[in-house]
């Protein structure tokens, strides 16, 4: 289960973020990266992180911490930020946090080489997981420590907002034309021959585990939250022997 953790204190903003997400405080005295519930984009793109999130760690790839962060909109009182403070006030409740990366670079390819085998890997579970959110115009990569870190899953899984299609949609092909590492001979082929083999059905019923039961009791055509879950590991699981012959748009490259 991820760790869980109470907001003690609001920080800033983060200001880049699409999503407004914050920095906060909390009561094990750690700094986390707030995502908010009641974002516009709504707590799928919560559950998407937790799912691509523990999906990606367990294939070796680096992702920083995450944690439940729990919040009382009392928080807000005082907040001078419009924006910020109805965010506050309608996410109270169980929110997703993340590690912050205190000192983190975004990534610029031009100054970070990435070798084939790591950008491989990357661009093998980015189609898997189908992240439309990972392009050279915002990588959603981040550098510390001289490692690359891999954030922000929000924007992946397209047909969890469509069940009844999630068949059909998850057996799309992903076009990697525009992905942040295309540059780097990312070598898909050696990357789908480690990882396939790992997303196992025990795996996924593992990193579904994680999903907060809060953010799936309603979900709407589903009687229980771990119906959810099935439906979460189902399209990953059959994509992950196949979307290796379905990735687009890497040739020219190479
Ligand atoms: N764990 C972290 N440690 C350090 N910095 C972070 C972390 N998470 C996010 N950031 C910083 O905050 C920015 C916004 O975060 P993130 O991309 O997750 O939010 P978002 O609202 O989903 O963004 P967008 O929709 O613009 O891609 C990142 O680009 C990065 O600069
Ligand atoms: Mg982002």
């Amino acid at each position: 289960m991820l760790k869980e953790v109470n907001a003690t204190r609001f920080i800033a903003p983060l200001r880049e973020g699409g999503s407004l997400p914050g920095l906060v405080e909390a009561d094990d005295f750690e700094t986390y990266v707030l995502k908010f519930t009641g974002a516009g984009q709504g707590r799928k793109t919560l559950i998407a992180e937790v799912v691509c999130g523990e999906l990606a760690r367990r294939l070796g790839l680096r992702v920083p911490r995450l944690v439940t962060i729990g919040l009382d909109p009392v928080l807000g009182v005082g907040e001078p930020d419009e924006r910020v403070q109805d965010l506050l006030r309608s996410s109270g409740g169980t929110n997703l946090g993340m590690d912050f990366l205190s000192g983190a670079l975004g990534f610029d390819p031009l100054a970070f080489p990435v070798d084939a085998e790591e950008a491989g890997r990357i661009v093998w579970f980015d189609a898997l997981v189908n992240n439309v959110d990972r392009s050279w115009r915002n990588p959603n990569l981040l550098r510390w420590h001289g490692e690359l870190w891999l954030i922000d899953h929000g924007a992946t899984m397209i047909w969890h907002h469509n069940w009844p299609g999630a068949e059909a949609s998850a057996a799309r092909p992903y076009d990697a034309s525009d992905h942040a590492l295309a540059a780097f001979a990312p070598d898909v082929a050696a990357a789908a021959a480690d990882l396939a083999p790992l997303v196992t059905e025990d795996l996924l019923a593992e990193v579904t585990a994680e999903i907060p039961d809060v953010w799936l009791s309603d979900e709407p055509g589903f009687a229980a939250p771990d119906e959810v879950r099935r439906a979460y590991a189902r399209p990953l699981l059959t994509r992950a022997a196949v979307v290796h012959e379905r990735i687009t748009g890497l040739e020219g490259t190479r």
